[in-house]
């Protein structure tokens, strides 16, 4: 039979965990596994400004007609200044942009349109948002690898330059925008530079994943990593996705960018780029990205929406402060956590010991020892820390 010639796949760790962490009976259980921003309560809840976006569009949308693979882009536009820059969001008429399946559409469309262009070499940090290794062997491209992080918490810097030095011009490198996921470890503003003169003399391709701005040090913040890199060269890619930063995780925002030397180049490679995406998904799901579209046209939602991202920043960032302050549990070093950025951390544990913290302590994370930083609450806070000072002796 031709489904006998299928090898079962492994299925997706984190999906397990949910699985284990949903059928646990104590009442103390922790999740640190999934990668969703979580209130003080442990909730994922819709964004007020989503919701009143949403009301909107029921109130006026008037058909569900196709829009084509670009999506709506009234989006993509909107977007624009908060991820470039208000002062010249198309860089002079350098940028344009198309919505996507959320970040995961963006990133897929951009490695699919930078092999399309000759690219057959990625050099990526690791380790990194597993689907970024997944997407590059269903596409067929070859992978080189990298470490990402120093041992005391922050970038290596040497690292990353060495590779965009030695990268040829038909070789593309991905960097995460802001807040590593998995590591939190972002570049500072001064490796920003270095990296953005690395590209600007190697011509080695960026292509720079951006799914968490807002959620780091702060919208503008986030982005000046990226907008100085784009300063300095030709040609670029961005994905973006909003499923974070306006919670829309399911209902898949996202949008894909290029940075090219003129409007001709930009033309040519969206015509790709729309041909790649008609054969891959025809056109991104319009509600997320219409909802978002709403919330940036009109002031007083954009508002709510930023006092929103404020809250949620400043409520990872205490968590952050109170580990940091915590110092150490056990061996483990928790004051870099406070430096870093976002969503995530990597705890230096065997994967013994996260299975004795889930077992022992119904304290749930990757076994790669990820831990969601949203998770954690005021009132979870000292068990988790009391009990990793336990385990990792
Ligand atoms: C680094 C990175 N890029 C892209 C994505 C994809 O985001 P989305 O859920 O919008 O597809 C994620 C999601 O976890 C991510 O961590």
């Amino acid at each position: 039979m031709m489904l006998d010639r299928l090898s079962p796949q492994a299925p997706d760790a984190l999906l397990a965990l949910i699985r284990l962490y949903a059928a646990d009976p104590r009442s103390d259980k922790i999740d640190l596994g999934v990668g969703v921003y979580r209130t003080e309560e442990g909730d994922t809840p819709v964004f007020a400004a989503i919701k009143a976006a949403e009301q909107v569009l029921v109130d006026t949308q008037d058909s569900k007609s196709y829009l084509g693979p670009e999506g709506d882009m009234g989006f993509v536009h909107a977007l624009m200044p908060y991820v470039f820059g208000s002062a010249d969001p198309t860089m002079g008429g350098r940028i344009s942009g198309m919505q996507t399946p959320g970040g995961t559409g963006a990133v897929r469309l951009a490695l699919a349109l930078a092999q399309r262009a000759g690219v057959k070499r990625v050099y990526m940090g690791v380790p990194s948002w597993p689907n970024h290794a997944q997407i590059l062997a269903d596409l067929g491209l070859e992978l080189v690898t990298f470490q990402h992080a120093r041992h005391d918490g922050t970038a290596d810097l040497d690292a990353v330059l060495d590779i965009i030095d030695n990268a040829g011009p038909d070789e593309a490198v991905l960097l995460h925008g802001c807040c590593h996921n998995p590591t939190g470890i972002d570049y500072t503003a001064f490796d920003w530079d270095s990296i953005a003169d690395a590209f600007a003399g190697s011509g080695a391709f960026p292509i720079i994943d951006a799914a968490y701005q807002g959620l780091g040090q702060g919208l503008e913040e986030d982005a000046a990593g990226l907008r100085t890199v784009l300063a300095k060269v030709p040609e670029a890619f961005i994905a973006y996705s909003c499923d974070k930063n306006f919670g829309q995780y399911r209902d898949r925002v996202g949008a894909f960018y290029i940075l090219g030397q003129d409007q001709t180049a930009l033309d040519t490679a969206f015509s790709n780029a729309n041909a790649l995406a008609r054969a891959c998904w025809s056109m991104p799901p319009d509600h997320g990205g219409a909802a978002v579209r709403i919330i940036l046209r009109d002031p007083d939602l954009t508002a709510q929406w930023l006092a929103e991202l404020d809250t949620m920043r400043t409520r990872m960032r205490q968590v952050r402060d109170a580990l940091a302050a915590a110092g150490t549990a056990g061996r483990i070093d928790l004051t870099p956590l406070g430096l870093q950025n976002g969503l995530f951390a990597m705890l230096p544990v065997t994967k013994e010991e996260v299975a004795t913290l889930r077992e022992e302590h119904g304290i749930y994370m990757a076994a790669s020892g990820r831990i969601n930083i949203a998770g954690l609450t005021s009132a979870n806070l000292p068990k988790f820390i009391a009990a990793l000072a336990a385990v990792a002796q």
